[in-house]
């Protein structure tokens, strides 16, 4: 039994090492210009969606999703995402691409999650992509209105579709396209 013990720390202790030494070595590959291999992208968004679930709480989103509060949640948007997750006039936001894991069109493919899970997205950012934390930039009022925004993104009411139209030059996305 002893044995057994000693051999089991062992070999923790040389997996260990040999963890260390590949990172030490300069074995991690770290460019941000590739594209991740999809088992990576796969076991990482697992990842990350089993982390929100533990540590995210699972809370109603406190402001309703009135004409207003979308159309404010479509000038945050615009002003603090769209750079990275592309703009409301439907045009490829310039970095999404330059990230790796690239940040995905939240317009044209918005979030199924949660708003819960949303607004954490938002709060806490994504450690080790270019997905930044906003609870030092925007407050939770805020936040929790680009949250209703993306929830509502495909099924806005028709007020807001037409502000979305006059503001940004197109219709509003119905999540129809390209189906
Ligand atoms: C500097 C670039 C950048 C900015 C600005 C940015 N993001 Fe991100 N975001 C990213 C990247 C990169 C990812 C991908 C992270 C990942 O795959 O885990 C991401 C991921 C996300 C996700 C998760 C998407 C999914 O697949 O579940 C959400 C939601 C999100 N961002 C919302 C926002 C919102 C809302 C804003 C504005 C308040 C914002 N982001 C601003 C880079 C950015």
């Amino acid at each position: 039994m002893g044995k057994f013990i000693l051999g089991v720390i062992v070999t923790v202790l040389v997996i260990i090492l040999c963890g260390l030494g590949f990172a030490m070595l300069g074995y991690f590959p770290t460019p941000a210009n590739v594209a991740p291999p999809r088992w990576e992208h796969r076991l990482a968004n697992t990842a990350v969606d089993a982390s929100m679930e533990r540590h995210a709480p699972h809370i109603t989103n406190p402001i309703p999703p009135t004409d207003q509060n979308l159309e404010d949640g479509m000038k945050l948007y615009s002003m603090n995402c769209a750079l990275c997750h592309g703009d409301l006039d439907r045009k490829p936001a310039s970095l999404s691409k330059s990230f790796y894991p690239p940040a995905p069109n939240l317009v044209s493919d918005p979030p199924d999650d949660p708003e819960w899970h949303v607004f954490y997205t938002i709060r806490t950012g994504v450690r080790y992509t270019g997905m930044p934390s906003w609870e030092k930039t925007l407050s939770e009022q805020d936040m929790w209105k680009i949250a209703s925004l993306l929830s509502h993104m495909e099924k806005l009411p028709p007020a807001v579709q037409d502000y979305w139209k006059t503001t940004f030059g197109v219709a509003a996305p119905t999540g129809e396209e390209g189906k």
